[in-house]
Order: C-alpha cells, then sequence, then structure tokens
C-alpha cells in the first residue's frame, strides 16, 4: 500500500483473513500450515507489524489447525458461534469453546449465514453483543446482493447491517473489524473494481467515524469477493480497504501467501 494513499491518522495494519468455509478437514489444515509457514518465512515471526493474517477454518479443525499454527503469529478465527453462553442448542458453538482454542476473531452475518441459513440482523447483533468485551474479535460482514446493487440499494443495504450492530451493541470499539463482502463477487470470480469497492468502504468508514470518532478510522474494513493474487494488490491500495477476506483462493497456500504478501507493495 502506497504512504500516498493512506488517509490520515495513519491506516491500521492490515488483515488478511482466509475463509476456508466447508472446505479442508484437520488432516489437510496440517499440510497446509506448514506451506503457508514456509512460504511466509521469516515473515511470520513479525508478521503482526506489517500485516496480520487469521484463518478460519470449519469448527472441527480449529484445534488441529491451531496446534500447526503455533509460534507463527497467524491468527485462528472461527467462521461463526451461536449467541447463547451454553446449553441446549444442538450443533452450535458457543464463544467459551472458541476462545478455550485460541481463536482471536469470529465471523459474524457472513451472506452464506444470512442467504442459506436465514440469519436476521437481530441474530448477528445477539452475536456480536456475545463477542463484545470478550478475547475473541467479530468480524462483521456486510454486502448487497445482485438485485439490490441493481435497484442502487447498496449502501442502505449495508448501512442497515452495520448499522443494526452499532445501533444495539456497545463495547465493540477498537476490537469489530468490518469486510465487506458484494453477494454477487462471492465465489463467483466477479470481483468489484477497486474504486467501486472504495465507495463502499468509504461510506461504512462514514458510519463509523460518526459513532466512534478516530477509533472509527482506525477500523479495519476488509474486502472480500473473488480477491487473489492478481488482484489483491490493487483493491489493498485502496484508502479504505484495510485487508482481504479470502474464500477461494484461500484454499492454496501458495495462493493465499501471495494476497497476503501482496499487503506489503
Ligand atoms: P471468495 O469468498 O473469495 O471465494 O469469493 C469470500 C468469502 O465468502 O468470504
Amino acid at each position: 500500500m502506497s504512504a500516498a494513499t493512506r488517509i490520515s491518522p495513519p491506516a491500521p495494519i492490515p488483515l488478511i483473513c482466509a475463509n476456508w468455509k466447508m472446505n479442508l478437514s484437520a488432516s489437510e489444515a496440517e499440510p497446509y500450515a506448514a506451506a503457508l509457514r514456509a512460504r511466509l518465512g521469516d515473515r511470520s515471526a513479525d508478521l503482526n507489524k506489517a500485516f496480520e493474517v487469521a484463518i478460519a477454518p470449519a469448527h472441527p479443525v480449529l484445534d488441529r489447525l491451531g496446534r500447526a499454527l503455533e509460534g507463527s503469529g497467524i491468527a485462528l478465527a472461527a467462521q461463526n458461534l451461536h449467541a447463547e453462553e451454553s446449553g441446549a442448542f444442538t450443533g452450535e458453538v458457543s464463544l467459551r469453546m472458541l476462545e478455550d482454542l485460541g481463536c482471536h476473531f469470529a465471523l459474524i452475518g457472513h451472506s452464506e449465514r444470512r442467504q442459506i441459513f436465514g440469519e436476521t440482523d437481530a441474530q448477528i447483533a445477539e452475536k456480536a453483543a456475545r463477542l463484545a468485551g470478550s478475547a475473541v474479535k467479530p468480524i462483521l460482514c456486510v454486502g448487497e446482493t445482485l438485485e439490490e446493487r441493481e435497484q442502487k440499494r447498496t449502501l442502505e443495504v449495508v448501512e442497515r447491517q452495520l448499522g443494526s450492530v452499532l445501533d444495539q451493541v456497545d463495547g465493540l470499539e477498537g476490537a469489530m473489524v468490518v469486510a465487506y463482502e458484494p453477494v454477487w463477487a462471492i465465489g463467483t470470480g466477479r470481483t468489484a473494481t477497486p474504486e467501486l469497492a472504495q465507495e463502499v468502504h468509504a461510506a461504512l468508514r462514514a458510519m463509523l467515524e460518526t459513532r466512534w470518532g478516530t477509533v472509527g478510522t482506525q477500523t479495519r474494513i476488509l474486502y472480500g469477493g473473488s480477491v487473489k493474487p492478481s488482484n489483491a494488490r490493487e483493491l489493498l491500495s485502496q484508502p479504505d480497504i484495510n485487508g482481504a477476506l479470502v474464500g477461494g483462493a484461500s484454499l492454496d497456500p501458495e495462493a493465499f501467501a501471495e494476497t497476503a504478501l501482496a499487503c506489503l507493495n
């Protein structure tokens, strides 16, 4: 990211987060971690100074992946959690379970959770509330569908999604990460142009600054949707794009490392 494109005060340290979705098992995670560590090489020792890297595997993979990443500086992230503390919620995973495994981040409100599993803004706000003040930082995903974009409702939709969390949940300042992922760009090979993404990121930034002042300026807003080595640099050079949420391209450790290293240029 060039100094000329940075906003003032200085932009936050970029975060590049892999979202493996329902891919890669625990036994596949080990060679992946070894390959990623080898590719990032010495950089992984002081990784967190230049850019931060995280991986969100499926829940049953967290433990083995966490062990394989020990000492690397690469953070563990969960793809989801339940809003309740504990109880009779068959198939669900609690915050305490994620904390116990050393998770640093949890995705909430991913468009696949919203669209396929019917999660509402209210449920996502409850998850954010559960994470507030905990060791696990929320990565709140927002984004419009193709239909909403065509109806020119993009900003209305993402502002509603972010606003519902900001309105209902205290204590997220300085902890929450936002990820803008246009639904039409996820897994489709279609990426928002850097300018188009920047326009939405700037609107989200304005909202965060209105609520949180300079903490809003420092809040990381990631872009997601078909990010890969060939487009990462250009996207990450936008002033309000502070990292990436990478799905398909994160399944290959080489491609994911390349994507992460794009932050350095
Ligand atoms: P994609 O997925 O990179 O495969 O588009 C991104 C995401 O859904 O987080």
